[in-house]
């Protein structure tokens, strides 16, 4: 009789070896540096950032996509250049979006609020996946002596449709790759951008 658990298994167990080939080659992949023309050039001039070498590492643009950077883990990431001045797209609307929705309780340039923590600690090590989960669905932290409330965004376009934007301006503050000033020159805004947003808006 044919065993049917085995010849299902098998293209599994197959599957799974390459997947953890392919993790394995993503390691590796961390070691090298990243292609310099994605380096970011930090303003050594702005003391109002606090450059951290790791973070800085580990959120380095390996790739580009339509003026979209993402580091080695395929998570979006900034790009800053012009020795410190210039922005990509997305950090400058992040910037904007943060200003717009959330300095409120977080504080101006994410440095955090009585109320609420500040979101450039906060993102030294929160992970792309923990920070989408935590604007979609809330957090509460509601006890006797405290009665703070992180609102749910999930049914809020102008937070969702740039829930990426919002996370590369806070992981740049976070790594100190850009300070508590306002981003002036910056890239322009790119197709894909424009596309996803009316697509998210209107959608
Ligand atoms: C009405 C006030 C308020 C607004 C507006 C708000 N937050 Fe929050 N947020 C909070 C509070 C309070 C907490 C802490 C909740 C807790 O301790 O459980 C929090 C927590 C968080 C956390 C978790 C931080 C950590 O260290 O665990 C993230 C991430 C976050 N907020 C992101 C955002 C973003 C992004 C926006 C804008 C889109 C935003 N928040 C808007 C009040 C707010």
């Amino acid at each position: 009789m044919l065993d049917l658990s085995k010849a299902v298994l098998r293209p599994l167990v197959a599957g799974l070896a390459l997947a953890t080939l392919a993790l394995v080659a993503v390691h590796a992949e961390d070691a090298k540096t990243a292609d310099p023309s994605l380096a970011n050039q930090l303003n050594p001039n702005d003391k109002t950032a606090e450059p951290d070498p790791k973070l800085l590492a580990k959120d380095a643009a390996v790739k580009v996509e339509d003026g979209k950077y993402a580091d080695a883990e395929g998570h979006p990431t900034f790009r800053i250049t012009d020795a410190g001045k210039k922005v990509d797209w997305y950090t400058y609307s992040g910037y904007r979006r943060y200003h717009a929705e959330c300095h409120v309780c977080h504080g101006p340039d994410g440095m955090g609020s009585t109320y609420a923590p500040g979101l450039k600690d906060s993102l030294k090590y929160l992970s792309y996946e923990e920070f989408v989960g935590i604007i979609a669905g809330g957090k509460q932290d509601v006890n006797a002596s405290s009665q703070k409330v992180m609102p749910a965004f999930g049914d809020n376009k102008n937070v969702m449709c740039y829930v990426d934007d919002i996370y590369v301006y806070l992981k740049a503050r976070a790594a100190g790759a850009w300070g508590r000033t306002r981003p002036g020159d910056k890239e322009d805004k790119p197709e894909a951008a424009r596309k996803q947003e009316k697509e998210c808006l209107g959608g």
